[in-house]
């Protein structure tokens, strides 16, 4: 599956953003928990559909209507997740502190994601013991015992996202308070915490570092609106500045925004934020001379390699430096193909600026690499061939047709 674009065509207009897929992911694991049934919109992208296999295995039943799904987990039952189910996606490791929350008992296999370095669970499960979850990892499987699951305070060695996510999820049915400290305080553990709280969770303090919970007898599926994805946002805002071209992202939330806001600003590029839309028209690109990554609200790994994309063709140098991932530059071969100047150092990259990119054939290595090529071919002299798209289609709703809806010329071949 490739990706085919021809170049330099400027992008304009407005593009409604869908889900997000780190929340709606959590989400769905959480509807493991409820009684009742659990109502979203529809989200057209293949981690979605990989883990509603697993909670199909699970007993959950979905159904479609217009543009909803509806979630069964009435009939919910505590199975082995297999390796070819779990290892497709990181956040299969979710349904971890679900299916312990409801049964006090779960086997697991480990999850996958993208190969963005090691990805160990050894936070989750540390955490897990200090609540009295007895765990037992043989061959590939992680047996869990929450019979003796008990309340207190739980500190995390590094704010994560993951294990912040399966904590909330064992113990929002749990027995007794508990209280996590130095979590994660990115949108979508909100979200994650609004959705249960909406169905009848005691959760206080998301979106701080630390977060109460106190446990309750029952959850009540519900409707719920989830959150829109700011890093899909993110990366049409800089298929905008790269394109050299004028749009508008629609249904966001700009407060998340903060971080990648400034330095588009700094990148030379006009920003006009009003509600629930930011309008983004390109200008003079110069580098932002240093750029870092960490945990919210510090500027997104997730928009890193999207980012240097646009600093490749910056007047100027920059430092980009990823603090969150262990090996996330492993795009930049790729870059280097198209003519972009960047030399990586462990977890630093040095981009020079170059006038222009020119088309290749490059292949995406992860989800957002993907991402960031797909914006490199857009702005790219002649012909791009993006291979291995099928990890873009991890993440990104209909991709394609929303860039040539703002005027790209890019088509998905199969
Ligand atoms: C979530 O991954 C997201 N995935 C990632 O998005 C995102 O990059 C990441 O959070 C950081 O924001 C989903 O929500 C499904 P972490 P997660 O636990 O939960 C180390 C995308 O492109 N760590 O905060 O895996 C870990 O190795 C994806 O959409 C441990 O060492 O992130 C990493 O270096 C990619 N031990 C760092 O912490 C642990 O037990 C951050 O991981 C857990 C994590």
């Amino acid at each position: 599956m490739e990706f085919m674009i021809n170049g330099g065509k400027k992008l304009c207009g407005a593009v409604e953003i869908e889900c997000a897929k780190n929340a709606y992911l959590p989400i769905l694991a959480a509807s493991l928990l409820c009684d009742g049934e659990v109502i979203l919109d529809k989200l057209n992208i293949t981690d979605v559909s990989n883990m509603q296999d697993i909670l199909r295995l699970l007993g959950v039943g979905f159904k479609e209507q217009n543009e909803k799904i509806i979630i069964d987990g009435s009939g919910c039952k505590n199975a082995l997740i297999p390796a070819k189910l779990a290892s497709k996606l990181r956040a299969s490791i979710l349904c971890l502190g679900a299916l312990v929350g409801r049964f006090k008992r779960a086997r697991v296999t480990y999850p996958g994601g993208c190969d963005i370095g090691l990805r160990p669970i050894d936070l989750h499960l540390k955490a897990m013991m200090e609540l009295g979850v007895e765990i037992e990892e043989c061959h590939g499987v992680i047996s869990c015992d929450g019979t003796k699951l008990h309340g207190g305070d739980v500190v995390l060695d590094y704010a994560s996202v993951g294990a912040t996510e399966n904590l909330i999820l064992l113990t929002v049915l749990g027995r007794d308070k508990v209280r996590l400290i130095n979590v994660a305080r990115e949108p979508e553990v909100v979200d994650l915490c609004n959705f249960l709280n909406k169905c009848g969770a005691k959760i206080v303090g998301a979106g701080s570092s630390e977060i109460e919970i106190t446990p309750v007898k029952r959850l009540i599926g519900r409707e719920y609106a989830v959150m829109k994805d700011r890093i899909v946002a993110g990366t049409y805002l800089l298929a905008a500045a790269i394109t050299n071209g004028e749009i508008e992202v629609r249904g966001v939330n700009s407060h998340f925004f903060t971080s990648l806001i400034k330095k588009l600003c700094q990148s030379g590029c006009f920003l006009d934020v009003k509600g629930d839309k930011i309008r983004l028209k390109s200008g003079d690109l110069k580098s932002v001379g240093f750029l870092e990554t960490n945990v919210y609200p510090a500027f997104p790994t997730d928009l890193q390699a999207q980012f240097v994309a646009l600093q490749t063709i910056a007047r100027g140098d920059c430092v980009v430096k990823e603090n969150v991932f262990a090996s996330r530059f492993k795009y930049v071969p790729e870059l280097i193909k198209m003519g972009a100047k960047i030399t990586v150092s462990g977890n630093v990259a040095f981009v020079e600026g170059v006038p222009y990119l020119t088309g290749a054939e490059v292949f995406a290595t992860d989800l957002r690499s993907g991402a960031a090529l797909v914006l490199a071919g857009l702005s790219a002299k002649g012909y791009t061939k993006v291979s291995s798209a099928e990890f873009v289609l991890r993440g990104y709703e209909n991709f394609d047709e929303k860039l040539r809806s703002l005027g790209a010329e890019i088509k998905l071949v199969i």
